[in-house]
Order: C-alpha cells, then structure tokens, then sequence
C-alpha cells in the first residue's frame, strides 16, 4: 500500500484527534475478565484494534462497532488458546495472557515475536506471572502459562515496562488477595487502564506512581468508557502544522497534553488552548510554526514522565528543518532509528551512531519514494513529506493504518494533500 503526498502546502484547519490506541489495546484485552457488554466510546477505527478483536472473536466473544463505539461482550469468551495469527499481527496480543489467566487460570499463545524497532522479548512479563504463581512453558515460539499456587503477593519489575505493568494488572484484578507491583510503568494510557478497571468494579490505587496496589474482587461488571485523545497521534499532525509553517487547531478528549505543549513549544512551535468552558473535558489546541522550527539541543527518550520513544521519529522528522543543531538519544528500543536512512533520501542531514542521532537542519527537503519501517517512522515519513517540496510516495503504509484512522484524509482536513 502507497500512500501519496503533495509537499509543500501550509496546514490550516480544524482535526479532531482520535482515541488513543495504546489505551484501547488493553482494555480490550481486559473485557475477557468481564460477562457482561463492554463499550468503549470513541474507538478508533485502526488495524490494531480488528487484530485485537479478531482475537477476542476467536475465543468466543461478540464484537460490533456501532459508529465509533466498540461494543464487546465476553460472556461466553472461554477459550484459552490464541493462534500464531492471530497473535503475530500485533504485539499487544500478549496482554490477553494476563487477561485469560485471571479468568481461566490458564492460557496459552503464540509469542508475538520482535519487530523491526528492537526484539521485544516479554521476560518481564513471564517472570512477574511466575512470581504471583503461575507456571510457564515455553517451547516452539509459544507460552503456556498455567495458575498452580498462591504465590506471592509482591512483584517488582526490573524495569518500568508498559506491557508487562498491563499484564500484572489484568492478571491481578481477579485475584484472591492484594497484588503489589513495584516499578510500575507511569505512562498516561496505564493511569487510563486502570480507570476503565475500577469504571468495571475493580479495585486498585496507585496508578500513574511506581507502585500499584491492587485488591482483587470476585466479578467485574460491564461499563461505557470514553476513551481520551493519543497523544501521538496529536503531536503527529501538531508536528504536521508546525512543520508546513501553518497553524491549526486541534480538537481533543480528556487531556490538555501539557508535556506535549512543552515538547512542540521547545521546538519553537507557538502551543496556545482555546478557551472553551462549554466543553469540558474537551478542549481545542491551537498549534503554529508561523515563526519557523528551531533545533533542541538534546533530547533522550524512556519511560515516563521522560519524552515518548513513539513520538521519537516524529522529532526526527520536525527537527530535520529546523534552524541549529539536535541530538536525540534513544534508550527504549534498539532500532529505532531506521526511519533517518530514509529522511536521508529526502535531504535530510542526520547522522546516527549506536543509540544517539544528530540532526543538523537543512533549508529543504525533497520529495522521494521511502518506506515506512514500522507505525511511527511512517507517521515521521507523513510529516517529512508534508515539509517537502513535490511530491513522496511512502511504501508499506499499512503499517501506519495499524496507528492512524484514515491519514490521508486527515492530512486533506489540514490542507495538505495526501491519497492512498
Ligand atoms: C508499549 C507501547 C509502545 C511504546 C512502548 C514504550 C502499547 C501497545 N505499546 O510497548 O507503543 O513504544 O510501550 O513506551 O502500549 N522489554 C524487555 N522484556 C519484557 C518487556 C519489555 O526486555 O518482558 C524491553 C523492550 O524490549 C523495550 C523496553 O523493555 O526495550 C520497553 O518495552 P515496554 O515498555 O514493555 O513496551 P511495550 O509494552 O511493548
């Protein structure tokens, strides 16, 4: 699949940003641990969330969309076996072992495998289930993990993990007793996570801090949940409007994005709210590089509250044009930065050793046929191609689909053609 963009246009307009995807991924992952309807409002419509629901169907639960709620009814979603698809097409695949252990006591799946930002192996994961008690086999690319005893009621992860924090919790909500998880991820979409588990009946505290204390209950019951604004998803088309010169104005759920406001405005960008009483929780954002894009002198991505390692190559991208010098340092994935030999391609002066990229700002860059390596250098290769002059073809753009609802109509939204 291409995806086609005419450079060169400044943004304008008004974009509503979609829900985030890495808050909806487990939740549908969680609604395994309850019997009754599920719905989550303002789903958005991406291919990582069908390969998640293709697996919910597949173990026996009903899924229908009715505009853009997603309505998921697990009662009768028994099975403990997830196919090798079904599991490969997304990574977030391995959050309904948790999920399936704290409604069957047992559950097996294919490993979801590395991809091309790093391996991603789910040690962290494995090791967490077997000290709350569960037993785990491993053999020909699957795991079998299995309740057998209590275990213990502590665990501490050796490092803040996003999916393995998930997994903890969804294994734990159910379970007898209390559940203390040290070295908690604090990522916004676990804070949301938990939120939607308690809007279930769940009970847990701490979430957002290293340490998440849960109870468990004995059922969940069903709930509605709206779910807030991806802030990648903003900073993406935030980054877009900047990067053109233009200025446009984003609608969005849930947060204010305050840290990203920080991060757009470090690269010279003019972040401004809107008011807007009548709408809260919702708020508009106004975004402008009408007075141009400046280099950051450094800046190192890890868990949070330090800056996003999916919003990594949209920076990149950004600060390719930007007046001065930028260093970015990755410390998440191994390989993340596969996305430079492209904007390369495209003029860019990026010179990447080992986990550092040092980005020297050019005056242009041009069209150029590239191709996306994973969800988020295709989303930089967006913003890239919107700053340049003609037009790029960006190969492997399903990969952005699995992310981003309808990119190229969005980018039209903004003034900036785009076709697929
Ligand atoms: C989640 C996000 C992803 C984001 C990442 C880091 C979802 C669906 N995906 O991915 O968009 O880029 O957090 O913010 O929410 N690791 C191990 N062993 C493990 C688990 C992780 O070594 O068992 C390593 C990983 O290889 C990686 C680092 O820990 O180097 C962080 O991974 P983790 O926080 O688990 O990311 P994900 O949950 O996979």
């Amino acid at each position: 699949m291409v995806i086609e963009v005419e450079g060169g246009s400044r943004a304008a307009g008004e974009l509503a940003i979609q829900g985030a995807k890495n808050a909806v991924l487990p939740m549908i992952a969680a609604t395994v641990l309850c019997r009754e309807n599920v719905v989550l409002q303002g789903c958005p419509n991406i291919r990582d969330v069908d390969a998640m629901t293709s697996i919910l169907k597949e173990i026996g639960a009903d899924v229908t969309w009715d505009g853009d709620q997603l309505i998921i009814n697990a009662a009768s979603a028994d099975g403990c076996e997830i196919s090798g698809k079904a599991a490969g097409e997304v990574r977030a695949s391995v959050l309904f072992l948790g999920s399936m252990l704290g409604r069957n006591r047992e559950a097996g799946i294919c490993l979801p495998g590395g991809c091309s930002i790093g391996a991603r192996p789910v040690d962290y994961h494995v090791a967490a289930f077997e000290t709350l008690g569960a037993k785990a086999i491993q053999e020909n690319g699957k795991i079998c993990c299995s309740v057998e005893r209590q275990g213990e009621n502590v665990v501490e992860l050796p490092y803040p993990s996003v999916g393995a924090t998930e997994n903890v919790i969804l294994f734990s909500v159910l379970r007898d007793g209390r559940t203390e998880l040290r070295n908690a991820a604090k990522e916004p979409e676990i804070v949301e996570l938990c939120c939607f588990l308690r809007s279930m009946g769940a009970r847990l505290s701490g979430e957002g801090s290293s340490t998440i204390l849960i109870c468990g209950v004995k059922r969940l019951h069903g709930t509605t949940y709206r779910l807030k604004s991806d802030r990648i998803v903003f900073l993406t088309y935030a980054a877009m409007a900047a990067a053109t010169g233009g200025k446009a104005v984003f609608r969005v759920f849930g947060d204010t994005f305050r840290r990203e406001k920080g991060y757009l405005e470090q690269a010279g960008c003019a972040v401004e709210y809107i008011p807007d009483e009548d709408r809260l929780p919702s708020c508009r954002i106004q975004v402008s590089g009408e007075n141009g894009i400046r280099a950051v002198p450094y800046i190192r991505t890890g868990p949070y509250p330090e800056f996003p390692t999916d919003a990594q190559s949209l920076f990149l991208a950004l600060l390719s044009k930007a007046y001065g010098e930028s260093i970015i340092e990755e410390s998440v994935f191994e390989n993340r930065f596969l996305v430079a030999s492209q904007l390369r391609k495209m003029g860019a002066d990026i010179e990447v050793a080992e986990q550092r990229a040092c980005v020297r700002g050019v005056s242009r860059l041009h069209g150029e046929t590239v191709c996306a390596t994973d969800l988020r250098s295709g989303a930089a290769l967006l913003v890239a191609a919107a700053m340049a002059d003609g037009t790029t073809r960006i190969h492997n753009a399903e990969l952005i689909l699995r992310g981003y609802e309808k990119p190229a109509e969005k980018m039209n939204e903004l003034g900036i053609h785009a076709r697929m």
